[in-house]
């Protein structure tokens, strides 16, 4: 029997070429400032989400590359070429749409060759490499069928099947899965991750859910007010949050008051309310001048009740549990840290033969240094 082969790591992103570049992009709607100099790269094959609250300019943005959308000052450029000059259907890209606009009155595989219309390939051909497109979505067979009687997720497949055949560089995609159920939802998402590494083509993804942009993305950009905030990988993000926004946008953290007790050779030492002197690494810390009032983040997995008997491997704090809410897998506890007035929250994974804890119970902290994100 033969063994599938084991699959290879991808190339590092650093050494890929550009394939999309914003150079100080400006956009102005009227007086609105909707894009406020979008500076960033986008690499061959990558998956890269641009996540942030509705109204941010992640349409905008990625209206840019598509061509739809002029912009006010400075330039996008796709694998190498500026696209000033050059119109949407000149350009190496295609865009997929959340309200999957296909044409109900066509069939499944006339909607998915629609754009081979003009292709000058015999129609044996064209016929094959909508088979090959169908199969590449999952829906192997369906060419005949009538798409008005799809459901949402197998319309949002003809879509996306009707993108790639036309082998784009770069395929956009506009909360392509934001109108599907949550269970069609997470299944489309592990799917359109192996699509993406199977085709090897760039993705970019526009989306508001922070979840999807955590499970999908090489990396992400969040943006507000029409600005990056943060550009990293997804990991990055949700450890080393760039700011108390980003953090908070991203998953769920908790936040103790802080002072900046004193710093140097690469360390900043702190007194944390709760948690008492801590002395944590430069990196773990924006420049924060001594004396000034602060904020410690961390986030609830970092955090583990200790039962009798445990000790904790690193530091621990007393507090008193306030409230519990079980989900089954998880409980998360609220705990009111010694002199602390707003609870934290902790999330620990349920462990059989382990027993829930109740509100009032009084309990033992443990924490790491190493877990936590000092903030202005
Ligand atoms: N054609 C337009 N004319 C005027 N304002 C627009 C236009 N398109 C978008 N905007 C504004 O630009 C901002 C960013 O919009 P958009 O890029 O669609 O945000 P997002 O996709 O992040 O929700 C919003 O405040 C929106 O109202
Ligand atoms: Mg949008």
């Amino acid at each position: 029997m033969n063994q599938p082969a084991p699959k290879a790591a991808p190339a590092p992103l650093e050494s890929r070429r550009k394939m999309i570049e914003f150079d100080q992009v400006h956009k102005y709607y009227g007086d609105y400032h909707a894009l406020r100099g979008i500076s960033a790269v986008i690499r061959e094959g990558e998956f890269f989400s641009l996540l942030g609250p509705s109204g941010c300019g992640k349409t905008t943005l990625l209206r840019t590359i598509a061509g739809f959308e002029d912009i006010s000052s400075g330039a996008v450029l796709i694998d190498g070429k500026h696209m000033e000059d050059v119109p949407p259907n000149k350009r190496p890209t295609n865009m997929v749409f959340q309200s999957y606009a296909i044409f109900p009155h066509l069939t499944v595989g006339e909607n998915v060759g629609f754009g081979l219309r003009r292709d000058p390939r015999p129609a044996a051909e064209k016929a094959q490499a909508v088979e090959q497109a169908l199969e590449m979505v999952g829906l192997k067979g369906y060419g005949a069928r009538a798409a008005h009687a799809l459901s949402g997720g197998q319309r949002q497949r003809v879509a996306l099947a009707r993108a790639l055949i036309l082998k784009p560089k770069v395929l956009l995609l506009d909360e392509p899965l934001s109108a599907l159920d949550k269970k069609i939802r997470e299944q489309m998402q592990v799917e359109l991750i192996k699509l993406q590494r199977e085709v090897g083509i760039t993705f970019v993804l526009v989306t508001h859910d922070q979840e999807e942009a955590l499970v999908m993305s090489d990396r992400i950009a969040v943006m507000f007010e029409g600005e990056i905030a943060q550009l990293a990988d997804p990991e990055t993000l949700y450890r080393r949050p760039a700011s108390r926004r980003v953090a908070d946008f991203i998953g769920v953290m908790n936040f103790l008051p802080a002072t900046v007790l004193g710093e140097g050779n690469g360390h900043v030492q702190l007194e944390v309310a709760g948690l008492g002197p801590v002395d944590i690494t430069d990196d773990q810390a924006q420049a924060i001048p001594t004396g000034e009032p602060a904020a410690v983040g961390f986030r609830p997995e970092t955090l583990t009740i200790l039962y009798e008997g445990q000790t904790a491997t690193d530091r621990e704090a007393p507090g008193v549990i306030d409230e519990v809410v079980y989900y089954g897998d998880m409980t998360y506890y609220d705990v009111k840290l010694d002199g602390v007035e707003k609870p934290v929250r902790i999330s620990m994974r349920n462990v059989f033969g382990r027993e829930v804890l109740d509100v009032g119970t009084r309990t033992r902290v443990a924490w790491s240094p190493g877990a936590l994100v000092l903030f202005r």
